[in-house]
């Protein structure tokens, strides 16, 4: 007995010497010599901000933000920091190498999670941040997410839907084949889930959020990558539309409704959904509803450079072709006519239509296409984290938010595109890339160690 008790008081002592007290989380100060915040007000000079563990503490000018003793310095004083970029349509499962119908029976779902570790660390490269990934097997985003936020894979955060929701003969399903032809032996190994009807539509909904989906994507129209639907036709009734919307937000998710053509944008609003992916040929009146009813615009307007431009390299289908031709200058022109009437644009690529980490090329066709620079950055900003309902985290240089930087080493709003070339990547405090800034240790004001 006497023994057990000394044994007992031992470890007892052994563990109390073991500090519980989490170690402190490191802080670093960032110099910004400009800070765009991500709210669309004007540049900040001389800027600190104070990052302690994964959110930042404090922003202020140079001289009223105290650096503590030991903090790591970056000194980005010749650079323009801005919030960790938001793509709100991208698709990390998919490659934009090749479009040959072929691959469709070819390739096994690990093709896909193989494209998604490699196309995650691109897009964090190139500066996004977090990405909503926008349709991929099931549940092959949220396990991507899951993996990123755990650390195991690099990349952004992951806002994840599950496959998109298409009708029968819709924009998701395999048309124009043989009824014999059964291509899929597990009906789970694809981009896309079929459902007909609102009991079976508010299923599908459900069963998506079950596995772990934050938001919805359903097709309110035909499509361009896609056989046998033109973008142009509605698909799925308004009362179809509107219970996955109801559903799904009683569940607490958002909806994305892919749609092109007029009046699937018009049905996919009434319906309530959060954002319009395309909206390539909305007319007056959808332009007008989208504005009453605040519905978010999602236009992936670089696409139509890189499917037109490499046609053939990229094995484009014909009739995909014939297809974009209709509606990538129309899109363009309909973008362009949303950001005069005031609809809210937020930033989204629809990448894996063209390649993973060149997000940023969009931004240029923005401006020219009537968004001014500060409002194209808002819309992959603040305005992008109010449509994923995460302004609270993310979008926004300040305290609370997480320490999602970004740096170049010019002035974007002078020219947008320097965006395409982000020299320094921070994401939830952690560097990722640093090609601009020499970094020190504590106050000497600075000074580069390496
Ligand atoms: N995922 C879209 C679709 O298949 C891509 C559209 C690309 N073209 C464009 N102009 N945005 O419909």
């Amino acid at each position: 007995m006497k023994r057990f008790l000394i044994v007992y008081a031992a470890t007892a002592a052994l563990l109390a010497a073991v500090p519980s007290a989490p170690a402190a989380a490191p802080v670093i100060a960032v110099r910004a010599g400009r800070l765009l915040d991500g709210t669309g007000e004007a540049a900040r000079t001389e800027q600190v901000i104070l990052i302690e563990g994964p959110r930042i503490k404090a922003v202020g000018p140079a001289g009223s933000v105290a650096i503590p003793d030991g903090a790591e310095v970056i000194d980005l004083s010749g650079a323009t920091v801005l919030p960790g970029l938001i793509d709100c349509h991208t698709h990390l499962a998919t490659r934009a190498d090749n479009f040959s119908e072929i691959n469709k029976f070819k390739r096994t779902p690990f093709t896909a999670g193989f494209a998604a570790v490699v196309h995650a660390r691109k897009t964090l490269d190139a500066g996004f941040t977090t990405v909503r990934d926008l349709g991929s097997k099931p549940f092959l985003a949220v396990d991507l997410r899951e993996s990123i936020e755990e650390g195991f894979l690099v990349g952004p955060r992951v806002v994840a839907s599950g496959p998109g929701i298409s009708m029968t003969g819709g924009h998701g399903d395999l048309n124009k084949y043989s009824p014999l032809v059964h291509m899929m032996m597990y009906p789970e190994e694809r981009d896309f889930q079929i459902a007909d009807g609102m009991d079976q539509v508010r299923h599908v909904v459900r069963a998506q959020v079950k596995y772990g989906v934050d938001v919805i994507k359903i097709c309110a129209t035909g499509g361009v990558m896609s056989r046998g639907d033109p973008p142009g036709s509605p698909q799925f009734s308004l009362e179809e539309l509107t219970v996955a919307v109801k559903e799904a937000h009683a569940l607490g998710r958002k909806v994305a409704a892919h749609a092109h053509g007029a009046i699937g944008i018009k049905n996919a609003v009434h319906a309530g959904v959060d954002s319009i992916e395309h909206g390539s040929m909305i007319d007056d009146e959808g332009i007008r509803l989208m504005v009453e009813r605040g519905t978010w615009l999602v236009s992936d307007i670089y696409n139509d450079d890189y499917l037109l431009g490499r046609a053939r390299e990229i094995q484009l289908p014909q009739e995909s072709i014939d297809k974009e031709r209709a509606i990538g200058q129309l899109q363009r022109d309909n973008f362009a006519k949303c950001v005069k009437a005031g609809v809210k644009i937020a930033f989204g690529t629809d990448a894996g239509i063209y390649p993973h980490g060149d997000n940023a090329k969009q931004f240029a066709l923005m401006v020219r296409y009537g968004l001014p620079p500060a409002q194209a950055i808002r819309s992959a900003t603040t305005g992008a984290a109010d449509l994923l309902g995460r302004a609270d985290d993310i979008g926004q240089v300040a305290p609370g938010r997480f320490a999602d930087l970004i740096a170049v080493a010019g002035d974007p709003l002078e020219d947008v595109r320097i965006l395409e070339t982000v020299g320094f990547v921070m994401k939830g405090g952690k560097v990722h890339r640093n090609e601009l800034a020499p970094r020190s240790r504590g106050r000497a004001e600075g000074a580069p160690s390496r």
